[in-house]
């Protein structure tokens, strides 16, 4: 969006992080920290490849954490596919992201976006996903009742109706 936004038509957040000209990616951490706080770490590991007392580098989900926090309302067949396929994700520092995160109003606010909500989500709560729209606000909000995180494995259907319709309507 903010490198290419000519060539896009709208952007749509699925119960997506969803920084912005006026929120930064610091904020959006802490809040979403602030959000989470009282949640176990269940089966969720750290690496820590530069050394013990460093920050670590690397994250896994766990599959009970999985299974608990983010395909709570999915079928169980696609939580355990997804438990032999979730991959290591690296993790940035709050000073490389807000280097590559610096988004403007002339490129990144030109760009349609559509915030996508899900109502039982447990990993992005709803209030914080609110939270971001409040403070970031897209063109168009749409919720998806009785889903968890994993919208499109919770409630494909009504996540690709939504989609057609936000294509139809932004679509230049
Ligand atoms: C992020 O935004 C907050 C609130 O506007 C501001 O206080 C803070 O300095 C910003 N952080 C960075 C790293 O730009």
């Amino acid at each position: 969006m903010e490198h290419f936004p000519n060539k896009i038509s709208v952007a749509v957040f699925v119960t997506a992080l969803m920084p912005g000209p006026t929120l930064n990616i610091s904020t959006i951490n802490q809040q979403d920290q602030a959000f989470k706080k009282k949640r176990p770490l269940l089966d969720n590991q750290y690496a820590y490849d530069d050394g013990p007392n460093k920050p670590a580098t690397r994250f896994f989900f766990g599959p009970r954490y999985l299974a608990t926090y983010l395909y709570q309302l999915s079928p169980p067949q696609d939580w355990n596919l997804a438990t032999t396929l979730v991959r290591p994700r690296k993790i940035f520092s709050e000073e490389d992201m807000i280097k590559v995160l610096a988004l403007s109003h002339r490129r990144y606010g030109s760009v349609s976006r559509v915030f996508v909500m899900t109502e039982k989500d447990l990993s992005v709560y709803p209030k914080f996903q609110r939270w971001m729209t409040t403070h970031n606000p897209p063109n168009r909000v749409v919720e998806i009742s009785g889903s968890d995180h994993m919208v499109m494995m919770s409630k494909p259907i009504q996540l690709s109706h939504h989609l057609q319709t936000i294509a139809n309507h932004f679509d230049s």
